[in-house]
């Protein structure tokens, strides 16, 4: 396939109408959920989905989630649905929870990298459902990123990488939660947490009423458990708040991601973060770009608390980590 460069639209709420015709015609549309922008194609237009893999150069073993609009529909993509995934779906849809079920022979492998399972989710974001609802078709959409590089919570941070790449963004504000959902696999003999998100596991355990696994299997082939993934341009380093006090004097341009106070740090230097875990999600991505576009040579991150909450946060910040 040729590598065009294409004009990409930046699209307002109101002009949802021409995410959708794109979308319509097999072209790739950045589309806003409530975890992180998505980069979405028609799931059943192979040659639509194909243009994610190179627009991202991602490699094409590497599965999507397809985003549907309700738990009816997942009769279309599963060829079982499980008592547990009705349970979560009920619970937690439209939410930031991912479930893996055996795939329909319909599905295209395209879109499951070659896996016989596919990855279903239902996004919480009114224009994404109504492009969903409207086409009639799932949506086959990874984060709206250049592979390895961080998602993006913002149009803006979706153009950075992907601009000329893909036909539009429709603007649909900043992302709600800020990181990707909880991928749970419902296919092997107990449920098990591949990513954790903003849904955690003992969320999970309380719907469900049984001890889940929470341990990653190294062999799973999942790129969000690669050791690296979500990063930033800039080498990032995790350590202690005593750390941090001692290691910025030696190094006066290094930007610094801390939610304790701090003195005698400069403006421009100093990334202030919420102490709640919601607020600290919502802004996590958000910072690493405002870093990366700063003139810090590094960044250094005040390592957050280790809670089975935070689970994501450290997650994506131990992917991000220069190594
Ligand atoms: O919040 C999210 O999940 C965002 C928004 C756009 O929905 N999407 C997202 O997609 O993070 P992506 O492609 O960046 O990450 C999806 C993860 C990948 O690690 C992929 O390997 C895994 O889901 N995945 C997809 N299908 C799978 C399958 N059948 N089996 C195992 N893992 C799967
Ligand atoms: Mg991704």
């Amino acid at each position: 396939m040729k590598n065009l460069v294409i004009k990409t639209l930046t699209l307002k709420p109101d002009e949802i109408g021409q995410a959708i015709e794109l979308l319509r015609q097999g072209e790739i549309v950045a589309i806003p959920t409530e975890t992180v922008y998505g980069l979405a194609a028609d799931a059943t237009n192979e040659s639509a989905v194909m243009k994610i893999f190179i627009a991202k150069e991602r490699p094409s073993d590497h599965p999507l989630i397809v985003h549907i609009d309700s738990l009816e529909r997942v009769n279309d993509w599963a060829q079982e649905i499980p008592g547990n995934a009705i349970k979560l779906a009920k619970h937690f849809w439209p939410g930031p929870l991912t479930m893996i079920l055996k795939k329909k022979k319909s599905v295209s492998k395209v879109v499951t990298g070659g896996l016989e399972t596919v990855a279903l989710r239902v996004p919480n974001h009114k224009l994404t459902l109504e492009i969903i609802r409207t086409l009639g078709k799932g949506l086959a959409a990874p984060s709206a990123n250049s592979h390895k590089r961080t998602s993006p919570t913002k149009p803006e941070h979706v153009l950075k990488t992907l601009y000329g790449k893909i036909s539009a963004v429709l603007d649909g504000g900043p992302c709600e939660v800020g990181v990707e959902s909880t991928i749970i696999d419902l296919t092997l003999q107990e449920p098990r947490i591949i990513r954790p998100g903003a849904i955690t596991g003992h969320m999970i355990e309380a719907v469900l009423g049984i001890k889940i696994s929470k341990k990653e299997d190294p062999f799973q082939r999942a790129p969000g458990n690669m050791a690296i993934h979500y990063q930033p341009e800039k080498p990032l380093f995790i350590m202690s708040f005593e750390e941090i006090l001692e290691k910025t004097k030696a190094e006066p341009n290094a930007a610094v991601m801390h939610y304790d106070k701090i003195g005698n740090l400069s403006d421009a230097l100093s990334f202030k973060m919420p102490k709640d875990k919601a607020g600290y999600s919502k802004t996590l991505y958000e910072t690493l770009y405002k870093i990366d576009q700063s003139n810090a040579n590094k960044i250094l991150v005040q390592a957050p608390p280790r809670s089975e909450e935070w689970n994501d946060v450290n997650d994506r910040l131990e992917k991000a980590r220069f190594k």
